[in-house]
């Protein structure tokens, strides 16, 4: 049976960090009724690849949910949304600052109509503070939460990070406080409000960072390879530094290609072993006992001098090659694996981290798969909803609606595109 069976979520939410958390909290078994603004969720237009298809953009973040559409600028459409949070554990959304306020539904009113049910907000900034007006997208929150000023290089431009730490990251923090205040709620009978700012799931993504920001009130940090310094106030990018204690960087490998680099963790315990494999063939024989690398505070003085050797030592030797020959020795190592690299691994095929899934507007496409390995409730993973594919199954099935009630609703445009904006 799956983890979450039983819990109904009506899921307001769109784009990435909301459909992340909402996708997760379905594979765990929840039933996602996902309620699009009539329009459908931007992202089912954004970037398309094949023509008059959902995108991959869409159809990788909302798999195992239900849509149903409904127009929340009309009477009869808040009327259904009412109906329907009264049936549900959990409702979630991600829009822009004041929008659920403007539809008639602030959070007062929704526990009026639903005392039990837990409510998950995403927003940028939060609701309080001078910048909880401001609408973000994921490399705002990047920018904000302090990732983009600690990344890249000293010398250079402050660059984002491929994972979306700002909104799929934000959508995994949402997911462990709604099942926090669900475990509460049926404990109490009283759900509350749950709220993540981008910025603020950032910050703690980036905790490292704030440590070593205190740090340099008291002095350097050796572990860095870029010069710092005590007081010099903000913690500098420092490239492929490791970031925790251990030495570590990328190292270039033939054929020595965009990715062909290996990221080497340059431990404590192993560095003996390591200094005896790769001296001889750097012409540096007794490397092991060199006292500039004696202990890890003189590797730390001389890395840069460590990092050239141990690079010349990998210009004989693909990522793989050199992977094997580290691992003999127990060092921690990986190759950095492009979006191909990773399609195609056996590891990551083996436990189903990319899954083929067939959809009745693209035909085969694949989703990277569920992360959260659960023994007795593992994931079984489908294709994401067409617009409103469910909306007659729901309006039946979970609110009981006649027919006849149906398509009165219909014809008031309870489903259907709400009235343009006056110019
Ligand atoms: C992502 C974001 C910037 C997009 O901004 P946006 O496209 O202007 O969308 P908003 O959420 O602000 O507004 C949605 C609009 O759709 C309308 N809408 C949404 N669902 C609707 C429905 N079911 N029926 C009728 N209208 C609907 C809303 O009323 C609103 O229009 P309005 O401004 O006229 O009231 C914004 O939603 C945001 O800041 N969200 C919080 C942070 C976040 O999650 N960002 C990450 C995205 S991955």
């Amino acid at each position: 049976m799956e983890a979450l069976k039983g819990v109904r979520i009506l899921d307001m939410t769109h784009v990435q960090a909301g459909p992340t958390c909402s996708q997760l909290l379905a594979w765990l078994g929840a039933d996602v009724i996902k309620v699009e603004n009539p329009v459908g969720d931007a992202t089912r237009g954004q970037l398309r690849d094949v023509p008059g298809a959902d995108s991959l953009y869409f159809t990788m973040l909302n798999c195992n949910k239900r849509s149903i559409t409904v127009n929340m600028k009309s009477d009869e459409g808040k009327q259904v949304f009412t109906d329907l949070l009264a049936t549900c554990d959990i409702i979630m959304e991600n829009f822009g600052p004041g929008v659920l306020d403007r539809f008639g539904f602030s959070w007062e009113r929704i526990h009026g109509i639903n005392p039990k049910i837990v409510m998950g907000s995403i927003k940028g900034f939060g609701s309080s503070g001078p910048y909880a007006d401001f609408k973000a997208y994921e490399n705002v929150a990047q920018a904000m939460g302090g990732a983009m000023s600690t990344t890249g290089v000293p010398d250079g431009p402050p660059y984002v990070t491929g994972a979306q730490i700002g909104d799929s990251g934000t959508g995994l923090h949402l997911a462990i406080g709604l099942l926090a205040a669900l475990r509460q709620a049926e404990r109490t009978g009283q759900g509350q409000y749950v709220e993540v700012a981008m910025m603020d799931g950032v910050m703690n993504l980036c905790r490292v960072k704030f440590r070593d920001h205190q740090r340099l009130t008291r002095g350097d940090l050796p572990e860095y390879s870029v010069p710092t310094y005590q007081d010099m106030g903000e913690v500098p990018r420092a490239g492929n530094d490791s970031g925790g204690g251990q030495l570590g960087n990328a190292i270039h490998c033939k054929p020595h290609g965009a990715n062909d680099w290996l990221y080497i963790v340059v431990q404590e315990a192993v560095w003996e072993d390591l200094a005896r494999r790769i001296g001889p063939e750097v012409h540096v024989p007794g490397l092991a006992a060199d006292p500039r690398f004696a202990s890890i505070g003189e590797r730390r003085k001389n890395q840069q001098l460590m990092w050239t050797l141990i690079n010349k030592f990998a210009e004989k030797y693909n990522k793989r090659e050199l992977m094997e020959i580290l691992n003999a020795l127990d060092v921690p190592c990986g190759p950095i694996m492009s979006t191909e690299d990773l399609a195609g691994d056996e590891h990551v095929r083996g436990r189903d981290m990319w899954v083929e899934l067939d959809h009745p507007q693209r035909g085969k496409w694949w989703n990277v798969g569920m992360p959260i390995k659960l023994s007795a409730s593992p994931a079984v993973i489908q294709r994401s909803p067409t617009l409103g594919e469910h909306t007659d199954e729901i309006l039946h099935e979970v609110l009981h609606y006649s027919k006849e009630k149906i398509s009165s609703l219909k014809s008031a445009g309870a489903f259907s595109l709400p009235p343009k904006k006056a110019a």
